[in-house]
């Protein structure tokens, strides 16, 4: 039985009020159940949030890392930072990052890396465009972007990583997957782990995230390869985000 796990991704939003009342309300509603719970704010925010979040039942994590270690690399953040501070997790290769600052599928892979080696566990996004969906290039792309860090760092490091499945055409669009789209993809994923190692395969927790919301998650954390989810606009709303934590338990 895998623990589910629910991350909530604040892509570039809040404030230092907003964080602690959105945490504070999380909190406050807090379900009984609950599996493994993320937040994922802001850079500038984490060590305010780490300090806020420190005895409650809520991990942090980041939205990026930088892949290398340290030096002349204005602007950036690296992984041993992101521990100093207090992250335990880091979302890698979002589709954002892809698609507006050039993210190729060897950089995703050398950050899975550099976030390992310090110790976060990372959480790699995988997913196509619509226009690769529609192509039915969905596996390969999917498959595509997975090897690329299977390659470099092997099946093992999966012993210590979470997977997510986000459907760029599902992202802030409100369209979301079909529980079968999902659990197709999610399917998918696992058995191409587990054609290098079954058991890394069995055990790794693979999220879904594309226009997850209270009304839908559940019916999407049912499916059998659907462990939880990687939750955008709806985590910004403490009411919705602790649905969604309680559907994950259900
Ligand atoms: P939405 O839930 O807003 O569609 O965003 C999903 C996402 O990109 C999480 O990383």
């Amino acid at each position: 039985m895998r623990r589910p796990i629910v991350a909530g991704n604040w892509k570039m939003h809040g404030s230092r009020a907003e964080n602690a009342a959105l945490v504070e309300g999380i909190l406050a509603s807090w379900p009984t159940h609950a599996g493994d719970c993320v937040v994922c704010p802001p850079f500038v925010y984490l060590q305010e949030l780490a300090r806020i979040l420190r005895g409650s039942p809520i991990q942090l994590g980041a939205q990026d890392t930088c892949a290398e270690p340290l030096g002349a690399f204005t602007g950036e953040v690296s992984a041993a930072m992101l521990r100093d501070v207090g992250c335990e997790y880091v979302i890698v290769g979002h589709s954002e990052r892809r698609a507006l600052y050039a993210e190729d599928d060897a950089l995703v892979a050398r950050k899975f890396a550099a976030a390992q080696g310090k110790g976060l566990i990372p959480i790699l996004c995988v997913g196509e465009t619509l226009a690769e969906r529609d192509a039915g290039r969905t596996h390969e792309i999917v498959g595509r972007q997975l090897d690329a860090v299977l390659d470099l760092c092997g099946a093992a490091a999966f012993a210590s990583a979470v997977l997510a499945y986000e459907p760029v055409w599902a992202i802030g669009t409100g369209r979301v997957a079909s529980p079968e789209q999902a659990q197709d993809v999610h399917a998918f994923v696992r058995g191409r782990i587990a054609a290098r190692d079954a058991t890394i395969a069995g055990s790794v927790r693979i999220l879904y995230g594309g226009s997850v919301k209270a009304g839908n998650a559940r019916e999407l954390f049912a499916m059998p390869d659907v462990d939880g989810g990687l939750i955008g606009g709806a985590s910004l709303k403490a009411e919705e985000f602790v649905a969604i934590l309680a559907a994950a338990t259900a």
